[in-house]
């Protein structure tokens, strides 16, 4: 059309339409620039999306990379936490295995056996998860608590062997195992040992500030060293040591509840006496011979007539 028009000469035209045709001219000039500006435009968009295009090509291939570099570390951080899962319950095990031979060796002198130090560290574990310890908590109590007399290691043997009644001397010597297993214990940045250090130091400690070897009172005695007191002295009262037999359930019960507020923490008696199902439920499972549940014609051992807990 505009071919046809150019071509046309403006005389050919009738005068009444020149005006109108050279306006017509100037018209499709215009539009053809506009046109040349628009076209222009578009080659600069185009280029400029092209542009666009290889960018967000390169930024996508980039996020996949990355993304692809992240789920290689995930899986790689996986690998090393599910390896050192392994090594710390490796280590774990050699730990428990290590504190329980240890600890074997010290109570070999005192004739108690492994089976003493299993059930009072599960009797510690299970009332220290009834009055709401954290897990840690339970944990470090659990494997610190077998180490509760660790320090009788070094108590002469003919006090340690003794069957009979101690004199004065012999019990003021047995009271330094104590602060023998404290010694044995101190300067550790393991807190298991920290533990057990405290524990070992504390554990003949009486509520009512009559214990040994600090006389502390109460809240004063850590509470670590006040629940192993009480989970020692059940499990001594109920089984069969080289000067006693075994005491009934409800007579060690009775001697435990004469104590509250006394030896033992009367908040932790409580809880001990309201859960005692428990506890023979994890000596029954430990020694695998049913527990003296009720009162019998039992005899008090001698050393219990004068010292009547532990
Ligand atoms: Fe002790
Ligand atoms: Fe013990």
């Amino acid at each position: 059309m505009v071919f046809l028009m150019e071509n046309r000469s403006a005389d050919c035209i009738n005068p009444g339409y020149q005006d109108l045709y050279l306006k017509e001219q100037l018209r499709v000039k215009e539009l053809e620039a506009e046109l040349q500006v628009v076209r222009d435009q578009s080659r600069t968009y185009s280029r400029e999306l092209s542009h666009i295009y290889q960018h967000s090509k390169a930024k996508k291939k980039q996020l996949a990379d990355t993304n692809a570099q992240l789920v290689k570390y995930a899986s790689d951080l996986s690998t090393t936490f599910l390896n050192l899962k392994g090594a710390h319950k490796e280590l774990q095990e050699s730990y428990r295995d290590t504190i329980f031979r240890l600890v074997l060796a010290s109570e070999y002198k005192d004739k108690d056996t492994g089976a003493h130090i299993t059930r009072m560290s599960r009797f510690s574990i299970q009332l220290a998860t009834k009055i709401g310890l954290s897990q840690s908590e339970i944990d470090n109590i659990g494997l610190a608590a077998p180490m509760h007399d660790v320090g009788k290691i070094g108590i002469p043997d003919q006090i340690i062997l003794k069957n009979g009644m101690l004199t004065d001397n012999e019990f003021s010597v047995i009271k330094t195992h104590t602060t023998i297993g404290a010694l044995i214990l101190e300067n550790s940045r393991a807190s298991i040992l920290q533990t057990a250090r405290m524990i070992a130091l504390s554990h003949h400690e009486h509520w009512n500030g009559y214990g040994y070897p600090a006389g502390s009172k109460g809240e004063h005695i850590p509470l670590a060293a006040r629940i192993v007191a009480l989970s020692d002295t059940f499990d001594a009262l109920t089984s069969r040591r080289p000067y006693k037999s075994p005491y009934p359930v409800d007579i060690a019960c009775e001697l435990i509840k004469k104590e509250r507020g006394k030896q033992f923490d009367p908040d932790l008696v409580d809880v001990f006496l309201n859960n005692i199902d428990d506890f023979v439920g994890i000596k029954r499972e430990i020694d695998e011979i049913e527990p003296l549940i009720s009162s019998y014609d039992f005899i008090w051992s001698e050393r219990d007539t004068m010292f009547p807990i532990h």
